[in-house]
């Protein structure tokens, strides 16, 4: 691996621009059939590309550039961040396996567990983020699922220890690294098998594209590409070009993510109205420790739990607000606001009262805020 820093990796990694007329991005090859000059090739089938599914230089650009900031051996995109999720998990998995996960994992991630998975015979148990997962293996579990900070509950997970435990029992390790994404934390450095990344947020960036990638390493990737491959997975060209065209800015627009994320982040905090907030980047988090030893960042997504009030009160501070979007994605340029809704942990989560879910934007933070406070204005009339 090059030895600059990810930021200058960020803007050359997986370019192709001598096979095109030196065009710096690789330009989007949209394909099915891929010709060879003659028998002899398809015989020998040594070319780099030979049929559309199994990839174009679109998707041998981007994969590229992932494996090299990933540290991966191998990185397959396919078209979303659930499918990322179904392939590392169906990769490592198969009837009569358990699949240990943890209770603040993304809510389609359970979904697709108890759902199809069951149907297939893979069983699934749930532990706490902070847990030993010793206690909590059995002799069948294959592979131990990880996500941190955890989606609505942003609790840290200790990674390491967590690797350590699971290879000791013969497990692999999975993680949905959607939050840190590969600038901010290294799963693969730090024992995780297969990273997942719902490229569809800070990957693309824009709001505008649904694509996911599992990266893997060494003793993974054969495995990994061959049930891609299996299951007919696959990413346009089209999608895998605005990937890369994410990745080319994923820096600065982390770093601004995170400035703008901590600015509201602690305005909230001393607000009269907040009971507490959810950003590990916050000293006094309970997961602050486990983040700054491990992560190099963080992004612009957090949660506010607030003191209890009424929905209706609720309801007047998110609907009129002029700069954050009600929607569920994330990792766009826009900010957004969602009520989170925590539930089904295997401990108690208690929230003082309503929990919102905030992704700071790139709009300015002054702005920002002065929208908020105009929100808190109006929760105040409802009380
Ligand atoms: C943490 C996390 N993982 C995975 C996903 C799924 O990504 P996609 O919507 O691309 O399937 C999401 C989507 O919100 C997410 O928040």
């Amino acid at each position: 691996m090059s030895k600059d820093r990810p930021e200058t990796r960020l803007t050359s990694e997986g370019r192709m621009s001598a096979e095109h007329f030196g065009v710096i991005n690789t330009p989007v090859y949209r394909a099915s059939t891929i010709l060879y000059p003659d028998l002899k090739a398809l015989k020998a089938n040594t070319q780099p590309y030979t049929y559309g599914r199994r990839g174009t230089p679109s998707t041998e650009s981007f994969e590229g550039a992932i494996s090299s900031l990933e540290g991966a051996a191998r990185t397959v995109s396919v078209t979303s961040g659930v499918q990322a999720i179904a392939l590392a998990i169906l990769s490592v998995c198969g009837t009569g396996d358990h699949i240990l996960v943890v209770d603040s994992c993304y809510e389609p991630t359970r979904t697709l567990c108890e759902r199809t998975l069951k149907r297939y015979g893979i069983q699934t148990s749930y532990y706490a983020p902070g847990d030993d997962i010793t206690a909590h293996l059995k002799p069948n579990t294959k592979a131990v699922f990880c996500e941190s900070p955890g989606s609505l509950t942003f609790e840290v997970q200790d990674i390491g220890a967590i690797a350590e435990a699971a290879h000791a029992h013969g497990a692999s390790v999975l993680m949905d690294n959607t939050w840190a994404t590969p600038l901010f934390f290294q799963p693969l450095a730090h024992g995780v098998d297969l990273s997942i990344q719902a490229a569809t947020k800070y990957i693309g960036g824009h709001a505008d594209v649904m694509l996911g990638y599992v990266a893997a390493n060494e003793r993974h990737a054969a495995r990994l590409h061959q049930v891609h491959g299996d299951l007919g997975l696959y990413a346009s060209g089209d999608d895998c070009f605005l990937g890369l065209r994410g990745v080319r800015t994923l820096g600065v627009r982390l770093k601004q993510h995170q400035e703008t994320g901590l600015a509201l982040a602690r305005w909230l905090k001393d607000r009269p109205e907040v009971a507490r907030i959810l950003h590990p980047a916050l000293p006094d988090d309970p997961g602050h420790a486990l983040w700054k030893r491990d992560f190099s960042g963080a992004c612009g997504l957090f949660g506010v739990i607030l003191k209890p009030v009424s929905e209706a009160a609720v309801a007047a501070f998110v609907d009129g607000l002029q700069h954050f979007g009600i929607g569920y994605s994330w990792g766009g340029f826009e900010s957004l606001i969602v009520p989170a809704h925590i539930k089904r942990t295997v401990r108690p989560f208690v929230a003082e009262g309503p929990v919102l879910r905030i992704h700071a934007g790139l709009e300015d933070a002054g702005d920002l805020i002065a929208d908020l406070e105009q929100g808190f204005k109006r929760l105040k009339e409802h009380i």
